[in-house]
């Protein structure tokens, strides 16, 4: 009889991710609309869909191991040095590399309580405590993030802006944060929706990171650049940071359709303006709309809108009301916040569907 193989204790109080929810196997005849993964829903410019069209890759072949053409455009694009880039398959895996190389066993990694479920999941598989510290009205607090760090704290984690509240820091928040985090902790600033957000008193933080050698700032092309199949994202750090993340990157990380196409977006800069054009008027827009129906909703400044009803039941029958319209939104149950509902601004025609069965589906909830 073959044995149990025993496997990494790390990973026993891991629930694996739960991905956003879809219906792509169930034969419905109504339009899907996905509104659960904070996918962006417009399209690149035709003359990039042509440029993509044409891409041809010599598949028997490894991609580029440094993605040598994407560091050059994203090292002009963001004023940053070609060493200071890292790539990740999907800003994900940065997180992963980050905590493998700097926890293991009797060290603490720090986030905010409603903070990417990815950070505390990533600091336990390296073996090493995942604390969190309590939210302000949905927003990460400096003083209750600073008061949990300790000697042991080697990495603390913010979403900035953060899913899935929406809510964002301030770039004098961020300073305030770093300087009071212990010089021994790394501050990870992960930027997945900063290119949405049009707050002036609002950053990156890469040009803060510049100046420092304890901050790391990751990007992706997943969510405005339109391009979460490919699996894409980069991390500014600071030289010394990405020196040692590089000795366990995997070699070949990112594909070459993932290098050539990151490439063609970042210069769509039509697409990338009507991105925040449009996701700045949706969002104010099914914020808008859900307060008429006496729904709060937590101010957001990403590409979705996070609402907050009754109770668990009223969350729990809303989305699966929606779910028989063909309407998928996300369930906030693993974040803890099982009252909630996060919803992806989707086309004009997807906002107002929404908007038309959610009005039905609150009345019948009264
Ligand atoms: C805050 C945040 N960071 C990172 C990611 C993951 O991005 P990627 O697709 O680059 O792995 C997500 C995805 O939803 C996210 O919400």
């Amino acid at each position: 009889m073959s044995k149990i193989i025993p496997y990494n204790k790390n990973l026993k109080n891991i629930k694996p991710y739960e991905p956003g929810k879809s219906n792509s196997r169930n034969k419905s005849k109504l339009p899907l609309i996905k509104l659960s993964s904070n996918e962006t829903c417009l399209d690149f410019s035709n003359a990039t869909k042509k440029k993509i069209n044409k891409i041809n890759v010599k598949l028997s072949v490894y991609p580029d191991s440094q993605a040598n053409t994407l560091r050059d455009k994203i090292s002009k694009l963001y004023k940053i040095g070609k060493k200071n880039i890292i790539f990740g398959n999907g800003s994900d895996e940065i997180f992963f590399l980050i905590c493998n190389a700097f926890l293991s066993k009797g060290l603490e990694g720090l986030y905010s309580k409603y903070g990417f479920l990815i950070y505390p999941l990533a600091i336990k598989a390296a073996g090493a405590k995942a604390v969190f510290a309590l939210e302000k009205n949905y927003r990460s607090n400096i003083s209750n993030l600073i008061s949990k760090a300790n000697k042991n704290t080697r990495v603390c984690f913010i979403a900035n802006p953060n899913n899935p509240t929406g809510t964002y820091l301030t770039k004098s928040e961020i300073k305030q944060l770093r300087e009071q985090l212990p010089p021994s902790c790394l501050l990870v600033i992960d930027s997945a929706y900063s290119e949405y957000v049009t707050q002036k008193d609002y950053s990156d933080s890469i040009s803060y990171a510049k100046k420092r050698t304890d901050v790391v700032v990751t990007h992706t092309f997943s969510k405005m650049f339109g391009l979460s199949s490919l699996r894409l994202g980069w991390a500014y750090c600071p030289e010394n940071i990405a020196k040692v993340l590089e000795k366990i990157r995997p070699a070949f990380n990112i594909n070459a359709y993932a290098q050539q196409i990151g490439n063609l977006v970042l210069d769509d800069k039509n697409f990338l303006k009507k991105s925040i054009e449009h996701n700045y008027y949706w969002t104010n827009w099914l914020s808008k709309e859900f307060e008429k129906l006496e729904i709060k909703v937590i101010p957001s400044v990403a590409n979705f809108v996070t609402i907050i009803l009754k109770n668990s039941y009223n969350a729990n029958m809303f989305a699966k009301r929606l779910e028989k319209e063909n309407i998928f939104v996300r369930k906030l149950n693993a974040y803890k916040m099982s009252n909630c509902i996060r919803i992806t601004v989707g086309t004009e025609l997807q906002n107002k569907t929404l908007i038309k069965f959610s009005k039905k589906i609150l009345q019948e909830l009264k």
